[in-house]
């Protein structure tokens, strides 16, 4: 399953940047994830996906 971020959900705490930058960045209005990298295997996003307070992200 590709990684993806709920719009609805995302609060903009940036968490998911700070842990997983090669994943996951900011809008360019900063008040939205976007996934740079849908099909990442990487562990970060596992950690990603714990840390996000609005349980944004699934894959
Ligand atoms: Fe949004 Fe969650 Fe990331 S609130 S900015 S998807 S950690």
């Amino acid at each position: 399953m590709p990684i993806v971020i709920d719009e609805e959900a995302c609060m903009a705490c940036e968490s998911c940047v700070e842990l997983c930058p090669e994943v996951f960045a900011m809008n360019d209005d900063g008040d939205m994830a976007i996934v740079l990298n849908p099909d990442s295997t990487a562990d970060c996003v596992d950690e990603a996906i714990e840390a996000c307070p609005g349980e944004a992200i699934s894959r």
